[in-house]
């Protein structure tokens, strides 16, 4: 049998071991280095459970005293660890700071304002106003059918008007809208009278390029169909609209065609001392009516459509209907 440990023998290790563990947790560079330390000294099979571990050979009378003492040197070795994980936190803490400090007096990354394109800015005031007159917007697909973009429209395969209208015919033999007025057939398909509608969108045409054509432009599309509309209803429309919009300028009313209205007209404002047409009019065609099954002894109908180019070049005196789709800054700064 091996000689009981003296009791002083046990703490003068306990008083060793305090001290031994206080100078390595001061030491200690990191919060892993720490926690290795707490495992070390105070974990299950730790230092001071080896020397708790001797406390069964001692003495009965003895053991109140060591394990007291035992006790103090644990909560001493924690009170160090927590004091320095507290530090280290507090350190990592401020280096993370620093890493990741923001110098505010840097110049930032210059980003352009954008600002709305005219032609948007020409087709949300159009709307603005219709609106106020009590119309609601209506929309449609760039892509069509024959039968939406021309049967139905009174423009069969063989009619003459269709010529003026060539556009890009897809494989399936659907088409790209030749203009909004499609957008009135599926309306009417849907909805029943009275109908007030404006619908703006996207057309194409095969059309040569000039100052004032483009292959590509925009359109927005007015039906009103109830019962007693009469030419006057659409003619105190269109002139409050113009007026509403471009002010006190020359407008004329000019009769003209379209294979869907009967009668038709066409509208021309002053613009540059000439006249320029900026839309067609006219009362629904009955056989519009009868292709969406509407009793054309009961409705009647007014209907125009107008070029939102040719609108924006008038408001903002815009000489070339190309420099609307160039994206040149100095132009588009203008606006
Ligand atoms: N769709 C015609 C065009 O693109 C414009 C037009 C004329 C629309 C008369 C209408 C209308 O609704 O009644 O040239």
């Amino acid at each position: 049998m091996t000689a009981a440990l003296q009791p002083t023998e046990l703490e003068t290790q306990l008083s060793t071991l305090q001290g031994e563990a206080q100078g390595a947790i001061a030491a200690a560079a990191t919060l892993e280095e720490l926690e290795k330390l707490r495992v070390g000294y105070l974990g299950k099979k730790g230092e001071v459970s080896k020397i708790l571990g001797g406390m069964g050979k001692l003495d009965p009378s003895d053991r109140p005293r060591i394990g007291s003492a035992a006790n103090d040197v644990k909560t001493a070795i924690q009170d160090a660890l927590e004091q320095k994980r507290t530090a280290l936190q507090a350190a990592q803490l401020q280096a993370q700071l620093e890493a990741e400090t923001l110098d505010v007096t840097m110049p930032g990354a210059y980003r352009p304002q954008g600002r709305m394109h005219p032609l948007n800015s020409t087709i949300d005031r159009i709307l603005d106003i219709l609106v106020g007159l009590g119309y609601t917007v209506a929309q449609g697909t760039e892509m069509e059918t024959d039968y939406y973009n021309f049967e139905a429209l009174n423009t069969p395969p063989d009619h003459p008007a269709r010529d003026m209208q060539d556009t890009f015919y897809l494989p399936d033999g659907n088409l790209l809208r030749t203009h909004t007025s499609a957008i009135q057939i599926r309306y009417m398909e849907n909805n029943e009278p009275p109908i007030r509608i404006i619908a703006p969108g996207r057309v194409y045409r095969r059309d040569t390029v000039d100052a004032t054509h483009s292959a590509v432009f925009h359109q927005i599309e007015l039906l009103a169909v109830d019962e007693g509309l009469t030419f006057t209803d659409l003619k105190g429309t269109v002139k409050e609209f113009l007026q509403e919009i471009f002010g006190d300028i020359p407008i004329r009313f000019r009769a003209s065609y379209f294979p869907f209205t009967e009668p038709s007209a066409e509208v021309d404002v002053q613009w540059k001392g000439k006249w320029l047409e900026v839309m067609g009019c006219g009362m629904v065609d009955p056989n519009v009516l009868k292709a969406v099954g509407l009793d054309s002894e009961t409705y009647t109908g007014f209907a125009a459509g107008l070029g939102v180019e040719r609108f924006a070049m008038v408001l903002h005196q815009i000489d070339d209907i190309r420099r609307l789709y160039t994206s040149d800054l100095r132009f588009l700064r203008q606006f």
